[in-house]
């Protein structure tokens, strides 16, 4: 029997997006996908049959620049190889690779037939218009604002995205750490108005979705103009987002230390829906690492920080980025590191090796350390941060608490969902309990997820 396509879907054309780095790529993915989905465009997951390639990229170390290279030209073949059965392929390169190198990936890469910033993605469909005639890079700072253009995300796309939704609320850093890309790539810090966030989060809980992350590369450094003209604050911006009826959590990622004000640790006691959890990167346990790193605090201030919030949410737990091998950093810098890891005691944290990154002055620093030294920093703090977690974890057996779950688990009946503290949690849970809070007891630990038993539901 031959079963015949239907002539709307032979027609269709397809996207295929990949996110590499934070979250607020895989926002901006998403945005990405409702663009293309308004031009006709449905996403799909296998590359080979995309009409349309984007890749949306990650500067923030070496490795993950480099590694879009490689991907490009798998992808290069693979376009070839469409090409030789008359199928066209049209190859974007976005986010934060494009905006550092422009003009250079078409240089390294000639498959690639469209550079395009973090900053304009609402261009897009002209963009791909004129890529078709030729190579197209934009990678311009625009006047007017993205977000203003975008469309919102269809129904289908929000729920097939599930439960818990990103929303970018803050973008930029004008915050300069001596290591980091950031504020070049996705330049000055700017918040987006109050309305239009709350806007976009009633929107995204009439398509299903209960469990918001606002996100923003500083995104405690938020200050959006309310409907009164006055400036939010975040604590402010939680406290609306709280209010909204179907908004069962709230989360914030990520934080500056400096700007943990004391209406935000304020939040933490009295905002309900804000869930028990904070990233709050520290970097370095050393002073003088991180005055080098124009961190603009030192270790003190920060585990007074980490005081604060606790003292008004004593069941909060912390999660941290570090960096080992700071250019100068020494054996007793590096025990300081160490130290404040284990007098915090974090549910879970990333570490990373110092990478050079081109443009930032610490790439300039003549006390590189060497790689090995890296490597060895690396582990051993890992050793300390796995530790902590495996603690946290297994210390949360026999609590209980609301996690909305929404994507089916690995077993029948299964599904899965995060718990305050963002551990992946599976339970079996009847099918109509998929998106709402449902109380639960943590009843083991494999691996990092937590298995739980559902309880007789209070909330
Ligand atoms: N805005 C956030 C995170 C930015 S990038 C903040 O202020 O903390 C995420 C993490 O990548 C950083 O916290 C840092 O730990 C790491 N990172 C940034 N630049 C790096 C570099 N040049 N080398 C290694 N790690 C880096
Ligand atoms: Fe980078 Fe520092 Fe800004 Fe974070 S605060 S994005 S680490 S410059
Ligand atoms: Fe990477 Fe850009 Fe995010 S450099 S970490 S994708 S802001």
């Amino acid at each position: 029997m031959t079963v015949s396509v239907p002539p709307a879907a032979a027609n269709a054309r397809r996207v295929f997006i990949k996110s590499f780095g934070c979250q607020m790529n895989v926002y901006d993915s998403q945005r990405m996908a409702d663009v293309a989905g308004k031009e006709g465009f449905s996403e799909t997951e296998r590359i080979e049959e995309a009409d349309l390639v984007v890749l949306n990229t990650c500067h923030i170390r070496e490795r993950a620049s480099e590694k879009i290279y490689s991907e490009l030209g798998k992808i290069r073949e693979l376009k070839a190889e469409r090409a030789a059965q008359g199928r066209e392929t049209t190859l974007v390169v976005a986010g934060c690779v494009a905006q550092a190198e422009g003009r250079e990936i078409l240089r390294r890469q000639p498959a690639v037939d469209l550079v395009v910033g973090p900053q304009n993605y609402h261009r897009l469909p002209d963009l791909i218009a004129r890529a078709r005639t030729g190579k197209v890079v934009d990678t311009e700072f625009p006047l007017e604002d993205k977000f203003d253009h975008l469309p919102p995300a269809s129904r289908e796309a929000t729920l097939a995205r599930g439960a818990s939704a990103f929303v970018t609320v803050q973008e930029g850093c004008d915050k300069f750490c001596s290591f980091c890309v950031v504020p070049y790539t996705r330049g000055a810090e700017s918040s987006r108005p109050v309305e239009k966030i709350l806007d976009e989060i009633r929107r995204l809980v009439d398509a299903g979705a209960r469990e918001f992350t606002l996100i923003g590369q500083n995104v405690n450094a938020y200050h959006g103009r309310d409907g009164q003209g006055r400036n939010a604050t975040l604590a402010d911006l939680l406290a609306s987002a709280a209010q909204l009826p179907g908004v069962l959590r709230l989360r914030y990622s990520t934080s500056h230390p400096n700007d943990m004000d004391e209406g935000l640790i304020r939040a933490h006691a009295e905002n309900e829906k804000l869930a028990p959890f904070l990233h709050l990167p520290v970097q370095s346990g050393s002073d003088r690492v991180l005055a080098a790193m124009n961190r603009r605090h030192n270790a003190s201030d920060y585990l007074a920080v980490v005081e604060r919030v606790r003292r008004a949410r004593p069941d909060i737990a912390f999660s941290s980025d570090f960096i080992v091998g700071f250019p100068g950093e020494s054996d007793a810098d590096f025990e300081a590191t160490l130290a404040l890891a284990r007098e915090v005691g974090f549910a879970s944290s990333y570490a990373f090796k110092f990478s050079p990154r081109p443009g930032t002055p610490s790439s300039e620093a003549t006390d590189q350390v060497p790689e090995e030294v890296k490597v060895a920093r690396l582990a051993a703090l890992m050793d300390v941060l796995d530790a902590q977690r495996h603690a946290f974890n297994r210390a949360t057996v026999g609590r209980r608490f609301g996690v909305v779950f929404d994507k089916p688990g690995r077993h029948p009946g299964q599904r899965v969902g995060r718990s305050p503290y963002m551990q992946a949690v599976s339970a079996i849970v009847p099918a109509e309990r998929a998106g709402v809070m449902t109380d639960i007891e943590i009843t083991g630990v494999i691996s990092n997820s937590l298995i739980a038993e559902t309880v007789a539901n209070a909330s």
